[in-house]
């Protein structure tokens, strides 16, 4: 259905049929959030919600997009393309095709057209899917071999750079390199990663949104990021490290007294986090699910607490989630201030996890959350349509 009238608009738009279909993913977070740009590793994966670009190279010298849902379209000249970073709708676009242009590409005219089934604004990375499949295309066309790896990185660097949002590789990684049923045990310093099964036996993840109205979201990243770099360069006066995932819990603990004000319990979250994240990983390889789930809850406690990334939504979706009887754990994702939360559900209770947990999130915060139906899918895709 979707795909059908998707192939419709692009003919209404551009005036010819796509030609091409390329797809990157939204992701979830295991665990470990917030270390990424602290050098820590962090456990994403890929979903079958997806940006969708369908798309026709037309060897104009213009890249023209059209938006399922939004009206309009918005035409990028390639010879100006540092011209749009005030663009609402199409600077992420046109920011990666200015870093591949960077990169010494030369880029030939096509149309796109984007059908993003990622809920924007929710902490599953609906930026990174954009970013990703337009620089998929755009080299498509140019002709172009890329590497997947290279393309995340470009696409960080254009978020970073040309959207002004300061964010790590994670998303960017996970939406490019997701493989099915899988989680990416990814070390955000090197870069190496290594596939682990998602198995969860006979339980599940279950995605759901907050749906808090989205603000401040960047400005607050950016300010918990400016925090963790003030607090590894003090930390690196006495200390040895490249980074704060380099810092055990006793090295913090030594630490601690040089630390004031947010910057204790900001590093406090990433040295536990980091942790966290690689005993998460034992006990999802040794099937050990309740383990997990306790991870999981803390976690959110130390996003809420230590780091104060949470807030009131998020925290009542992942408490109604922990009291529920099938539930062994809940833990918001993303940046945070709003987005979504994982649970860990038996699969035969997830009917009633939903209606139990909606029911005391609307009644407590006024409004419903979304509980999507999720699966875990591979990054990238090119089609030929
Ligand atoms: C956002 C950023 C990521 C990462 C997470 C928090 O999704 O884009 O780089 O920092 O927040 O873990």
């Amino acid at each position: 259905m979707q795909k059908a009238n998707a192939k419709e608009q692009f003919l209404k738009n551009f005036g010819a049929p796509a030609e091409e279909l390329f797809t990157a993913a939204g992701r979830i977070n295991v665990i470990g959030e917030h270390v990424d740009y602290c050098g820590g590793k962090v456990f994403p994966a890929a979903l079958n919600l997806r940006c969708n670009v369908y798309g026709k190279k037309t060897g104009s010298d213009k890249i023209r997009l059209a938006f399922n849902g939004i009206e309009g379209s918005v035409e990028l000249d390639i010879h100006s393309l540092d011209g749009y970073r005030n663009l609402k709708i199409g600077n992420y676009q046109a920011g990666v095709a200015l870093e591949l242009q960077n990169k010494g590409i030369a880029l030939v005219g096509c149309d796109l057209y984007y059908d993003c089934t990622v809920p924007f604004g929710s902490g599953l990375s609906s930026s990174a899917a954009i970013e990703v499949s337009t620089a998929v295309a755009l080299c498509e066309y140019a002709g172009v071999a890329y590497d997947k790896v290279e393309l995340a990185k470009l696409s960080q660097k254009a978020e970073n750079e040309y959207a002004g949002v300061n964010c790590g590789i994670m998303d960017q990684f996970a939406s490019a390199m997701g493989k099915k049923d899988h989680a990416i045990l990814l070390d955000c310093a090197t870069l190496a990663y290594e596939y682990v099964p998602l198995q969860l036996g006979e339980y599940c993840l279950v995605v759901a949104n907050c749906n808090k109205p989205h603000s401040l979201v960047e400005s607050k990243y950016n300010e918990r990021r400016q925090e963790v770099e003030a607090a590894l360069k003090i930390i690196q006066t006495s200390k040895n490290v490249s980074c704060l995932a380099e810092l055990s819990m006793q090295d913090f603990a030594e630490v601690k007294p040089l630390l004031s004000g947010t910057l204790l319990p900001r590093t406090e979250h990433v040295v536990a986090e980091c942790e966290r994240v690689n005993r998460a990983v034992t006990a999802l390889k040794a099937g050990d699910l309740a383990e997990l789930g306790k991870l999981l809850n803390e976690s959110h406690f130390s996003l809420r607490d230590l780091y104060e990334v949470t807030g009131k939504e998020l925290d009542a979706l992942s408490a109604h989630a922990r009291a529920h009887k099938d539930c062994l754990g809940s833990r918001m994702i993303g940046g945070g201030f709003g987005g979504c939360t994982i649970s860990i559900v038996k699969k035969s209770a997830v009917a009633d996890f939903i209606a139990q947990v909606g029911a005391a999130y609307c009644a407590e915060i006024g409004y419903a959350a979304t509980f999507y139906e999720t699966s875990i899918e591979d990054g990238v895709t090119v089609s030929k349509l």
